[in-house]
């Protein structure tokens, strides 16, 4: 991934020179993730994957991240997260309410229909790239001392606080929808999967009650019409990020983010990933002209040089808050291939010392 830092708007504070020792680029990364029930089970699965890296030649441990999250936590700023996703066409699994048509498969694992009709290009023989995808791994430091000095510095109540942090997110912290709960967040629409993704932004086309700048927003425009036109279809992700560090309090102050105890390993899956993340990044993250806002970035995930700026549309003037700035600091990322089963049993089995004579 650190090659690809111009595409990926990698820079500055986010430059690949600022990353974790672990992310150098020069040789080639395997990534091992265990996601265990609990904390017996994960260490019986260590102790196996640490078993067979004794007995591998050539392959040395760069580094290990153990985190966990227990249910219904929240991520370092304090909101819940991972709640809309694709429904993917096939999986057996149906829509939940809001989550639009699903996705063709090939947008997600490699092989299949995409939703220009053919599949995606894989890694050859089949064998390999079938069944596959790719997944894009992108480690941040949270600063969350930063952005609460940020709310404190522009809300004077703890309402106007909690109102401002929702904008920039799109949800209350609970996950209640601003579309659906525009005036305070409402814990049991938050917690509730038939109704906290059921909404689009039809109504809402000036961004007055969900800020077209704000992150959800921009990362799922969810049909709006968008001042430059893309098929949001080919750009939805499966996200499946981790949280580490301690859990959210309004209390940590910008000393502390010094520390660079909390973050995320933002995660996901795609049949595209090149595509879809540098997109993100160039595009809705790190420009606005797609909501005609200009060089505005998105205000969580945008790399902020200098102080910028954040817009609220509202009646009768929109409200402009300086003072954003880089909440979230890149601290390396890669880019993977994770095989099917069947491609991992092939190499296990040597299958590749013979793939001149497969397809
Ligand atoms: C690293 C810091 C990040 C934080 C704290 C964060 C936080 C959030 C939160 C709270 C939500 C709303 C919950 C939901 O709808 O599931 C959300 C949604 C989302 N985020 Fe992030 N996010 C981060 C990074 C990113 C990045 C780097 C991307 C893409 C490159 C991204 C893509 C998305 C998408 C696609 C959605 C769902 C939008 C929708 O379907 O309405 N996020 N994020």
């Amino acid at each position: 991934m650190a090659a690809r830092a111009p595409q990926l708007r990698d820079q500055g504070l986010n430059a690949p020179e600022n990353w974790d020792a672990v992310f150098t680029p020069g040789r080639c990364h395997l990534a091992l993730t265990i996601y265990a029930v609990d904390d017996a089970a994960l260490d019986r699965a260590l102790a196996s994957a640490r078993a067979e890296l004794d007995r591998a030649v050539g392959v040395t441990l760069l580094g290990e991240h153990r985190f966990g999250a227990p249910e219904g936590a929240k991520n370092p700023f304090g909101f819940r997260d991972s709640i809309s996703q694709p429904a993917i066409e096939g999986s057996g699994v149906a829509p939940l309410l809001g989550e639009a048509r699903p996705i063709k498969a090939g947008e997600f694992i490699l092989g299949y229909p995409s939703e220009t009709g053919v599949p995606l290009a894989m890694p050859v023989p089949a064998v390999l790239g079938r069944n596959g995808t790719f997944v894009v791994l992108r480690k941040y430091q949270s600063r969350v001392g930063c952005f609460n000095a940020f709310l404190k510095a522009n809300g004077e109540t703890t309402e106007a606080r909690e109102r401002l942090a929702a904008k920039m997110f799109g949800r209350w912290r609970s996950g209640a929808p601003l579309t659906l709960a525009p005036d305070t967040d409402d814990p049991e629409l938050g917690a509730d999967p038939r109704r906290n993704n059921d909404f689009a932004y039809a109504d809402d086309p000036r961004g007055r009650l969900v800020p077209l700048g704000c992150h959800m927003r921009r990362l799922n425009p969810r049909y709006a019409e968008l001042t430059l036109l893309t098929d949001v279809n080919i750009h939805r992700i499966i996200r499946r990020s981790s949280t580490f560090g301690p859990v959210y309090s309004e209390d940590v102050v910008p000393a502390d983010d010094a520390k660079g105890e909390r973050g995320i390993f933002f995660i996901f899956v795609s049949a595209r990933a090149y595509d879809t993340i540098e997109f993100m990044q160039q595009e809705w993250i790190n420009r606005g002209n797609f909501i005609d806002l200009g060089e505005e970035r998105d205000p969580v995930v945008g790399l902020h040089e200098g102080e910028q700026r954040f817009t609220i549309p509202q009646a009768p003037a929109r409200k402009r808050i300086d003072g954003v700035q880089t909440f979230n600091v890149m601290k390396g990322g890669e880019y993977l291939f994770m095989p099917s089963l069947s491609a991992l049993n092939w190499l296990a089995k040597a299958g590749w010392r013979n793939a001149s004579k497969h397809d």
